[in-house]
């Protein structure tokens, strides 16, 4: 019988964001980064296509992008406050490390359709959550505004069958969070039975 990974289990009853303003150094290493790249890779992939890629940040990288991130947001916010300016200076920044996920599906797939190969890309996300968990750190993923922005995609050499899947951020939290409010297990679960009314 198959040895039951108790700490998996427990990692994945108990994982929590944190906030990527709360994610401070220590950041992954240069081989945990290779760590967490090779746990991302391997997710499930109908076709062995690999619709995904990975983009990561670190060091000064984070502060020339979030520069270049600066200039998009002022163009598309001419008026926005100094503080809203502020905040979307220094974005990635935030955190140690942060790795992007573009979904790069294959539209001309004679069977695999595009939204199996972009549930592919959101499992990299997950696993690249749990392995930096796994590691010892916390992460968060997000979207924000930068994932679904024309001039963010060209600054990222993005193809037009690509799509910022998210930016999965990590670091070290100065505090381990709290659990939060979920929808509850048993609303949306059923155990399928033939015999039953389900209405
Ligand atoms: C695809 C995706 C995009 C997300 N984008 C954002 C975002 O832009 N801003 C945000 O505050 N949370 C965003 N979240 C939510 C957080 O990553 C996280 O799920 C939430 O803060 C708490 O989740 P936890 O159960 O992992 O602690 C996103 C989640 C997903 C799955």
């Amino acid at each position: 019988m198959t040895k039951v990974n108790q700490s998996t289990l427990q990692l994945l009853h108990t994982r929590r964001s944190v906030k990527a303003a709360d994610l401070n150094a220590p950041g992954p290493n240069s081989a945990q980064i290779e760590q967490l790249l090779a746990a991302a890779h391997r997710v499930p992939d109908h076709g062995k296509i690999g619709p995904w890629r990975f983009i990561v940040f670190t060091g000064e990288a984070r502060t020339q992008f979030d520069n270049k991130l600066k200039n998009i947001y002022q163009q598309n916010n001419p008026d926005a406050s100094e503080t809203l300016i502020a905040h979307n200076s220094r974005l990635l920044s935030r955190a140690p490390c942060v790795i992007a996920v573009i979904a790069s599906p294959n539209l001309e797939h004679p069977k695999v359709p595009q939204w199996e190969q972009t549930l592919s890309a959101g499992a990299a996300c997950q696993n690249l959550l749990i392995a930096a968990h796994a590691l010892g750190f916390s992460a968060q993923w997000l979207s924000e505004w930068y994932s679904y922005d024309k001039a963010v995609d060209t600054l990222l050499n993005m193809l037009p069958n690509e799509q910022i899947a998210g930016f999965i951020y990590i670091g070290t939290p100065s505090q381990a969070p709290q659990e939060r409010a979920r929808p509850a297990l048993d609303e949306r679960v059923i155990y399928w039975n033939n015999n039953e009314d389900l209405a």
